[in-house]
């Protein structure tokens, strides 16, 4: 294997900066691609949480006036990753997550930012850094959009792109006036380039100009030629053809493993799945539930928004009851969500119990304690929370959308019989049936025989990166070397 050196583009990386699945990958697929020769340094903004962590960073690119506004690379290490950090204070010294104001009101220079951010990924790819010049460019979401403008319109020739999209959902839409402060070339603002109805489309000029695209699910993949799950960019995303392919997500096994994680209370393997019960114990506790209570413990670890069905959740809570099953809820997002669990909480102390917090350490304790995890997610692209659920033998119940549909397999009749079911998947996303698979998942968990079969199968399913690695290095090496490639194909 010929060694491959790539750029990875992003506005997060977990353990640095996170707010959604997004992080996770960024953060641990350049571990898994170092097993395929792979060589991965990450281009993250310098918030100041990436600042904080960059051990030793050294300045390694002095970028001028980036946009009117000073800017360097600095290169280091952090949590294990090579970074090259975007320090232009102007843009990313701010408090708050990494889009929004701690107001929770996106920054109105996003474009501003997010298109600095590209800039600089395309200076790096085209040669500017001495001690780097990466083989591929692989940007992720509209973030990194620009990257294959710039270089599209540079007047250097640059590596081969893939543009990864975790969310077609989130596409960074701009007004037409930024394009002068962006420096793109008037020529760039046509449909060939990064105009989108009007407005300047990171996304979408990613969509056109990449060399490759790819989603984070084979069912995303194919959802999003629809108009149903395309977001209007489906016309564009189906003309690329065969250059739109689905490469599932992995997750850190390592540091999702429940035989090995010092946040749970008592480790378990797939053979060994009694030990469960001092976690449902310990869980049932932490959220101020009976914690010798014999009830199916439901459970959510989720962003509280429509994507991910919370609404249904909140229209199920009578079925829940009236299954005599027990629900505890970690998340945070729209308001009214997060009102109407606490509402019910309220209503019903000694059976629903919600936290309104971003903690890692009691999502693996929510993973370990609960019976069965719920996800009825309207799309979703992949979905990291279902591989960790199958991972810790949290039984998922989940929608038949994306990655949910590729990664777990429904215990219907013949897959029961056969014992080779995961999980509990319903289709189309309504009330009825997600009442319906409520309803299944009760049936099923009072069959303990067939419910440990269940949660075994899951333990045993394959959700590390090794596979997710080696179909990027593939497709890496196909841009760089399509003749080899084929040759060995
Ligand atoms: P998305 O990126 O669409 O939010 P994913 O399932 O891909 O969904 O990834 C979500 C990630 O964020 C998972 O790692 C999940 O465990 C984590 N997560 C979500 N909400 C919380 C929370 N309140 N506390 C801790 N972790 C959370
Ligand atoms: C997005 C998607 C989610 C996916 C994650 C990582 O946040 O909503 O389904 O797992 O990106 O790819």
């Amino acid at each position: 294997m010929t060694a491959l050196s790539v750029l990875s583009v992003a506005s997060e990386a977990f353990p640095l900066i996170k707010t959604g699945g997004l992080a996770d990958v960024v953060g641990s697929l350049p571990f898994a691609l170092a097993e395929e020769n792979v060589t991965v340094r990450t281009l993250l903004p310098g918030y100041p949480k990436v600042m904080a962590a960059l051990r030793q960073g050294r300045p390694v690119l002095d970028l001028g006036e980036l946009f009117g506004r000073p800017a360097r690379i600095l290169a280091g290490n952090a949590k294990g990753l090579s970074l090259l950090v975007l320090d232009a204070p102007d843009l990313f010294d701010r408090p708050g997550n990494p889009y929004t104001s701690p107001t929770g009101t996106d920054w109105p220079d996003n474009g501003l930012r997010f298109g600095a951010l590209s800039r600089a990924a395309a200076e790096i790819a085209t040669g500017a850094l001495e001690e780097f010049k990466p083989d591929v460019v692989h940007c992720h979401d509209w973030q990194a959009g620009l990257v294959p403008a710039y270089l599209h319109y540079a007047k250097r020739a640059g590596p081969p792109t893939v543009m990864t999209i975790h969310n077609i959902a989130f596409q960074g839409q701009m007004a037409p006036e930024l394009l002068p402060h962006l420096g793109l070339p008037i020529e760039s603002y046509t449909v060939e380039g990064v105009e989108y109805f009007g407005r300047i489309g990171f996304l979408k000029a990613a969509v056109r100009l990449s060399d490759r695209i790819t989603t984070v699910s084979p069912t995303y993949a194919r959802e999003i030629r629809s108009s149903e799950f395309g977001m209007g960019l489906e016309g564009l995303i189906r003309a690329r053809g065969q250059d739109v392919s689905g490469v599932l997500n992995g997750i850190d096994i390592g540091l999702w493993d429940p035989a090995n994680d010092p946040a749970i209370a008592a480790p378990f393997d797939s053979v060994t799945l009694y030990r469960r019960r001092p976690n449902k114990s310990a869980l049932l506790r932490r959220f101020g539930l009976d914690p010798d209570s014999e009830r199916l413990l439901l459970g959510v670890v989720s962003r509280l928004t429509w994507q991910k069905g919370i609404d249904l959740i909140v229209e199920a809570l009578p079925t829940i009851l009236g299954l005599d099953c027990n629900l505890v809820v970690l998340g945070t997002g729209d308001a009214a969500l997060e009102e109407a669990l606490k509402a019910a909480a309220a209503r019903h102390p000694d059976r629903i119990a919600v936290e309104f917090t971003y903690d890692e350490g009691l999502a693996h304790q929510l993973q370990a304690g609960v019976d069965a995890l719920l996800i009825p997610s309207r799309f979703e692209p992949c979905g990291l929370t279902q591989l960790c659920a199958l991972r810790y033998g949290a039984v998922p119940v989940a929608a038949r959308v994306g990655g949910l549909a590729d990664t777990i397999i429904d215990t219907n009749e013949m897959a029961r019989m056969a014992g080779a079911g995961t999980g509990v998947l319903f289709s189309p996303v309504t009330k009825d049936t997600f009442d319906q698979a409520l309803v299944r998942t009760r049936d099923l968990y009072q069959q303990p025989k067939v419910w440990r079969r269940m949660q075994s199968n899951a333990m045993r399913t394959d959700v590390s990166w090794a596979a997710p690695a080696g179909a990027y290095a593939a497709l890496y090496r196909d841009l760089v070397e399509p003749a080899v490639a084929a040759q060995s194909a």
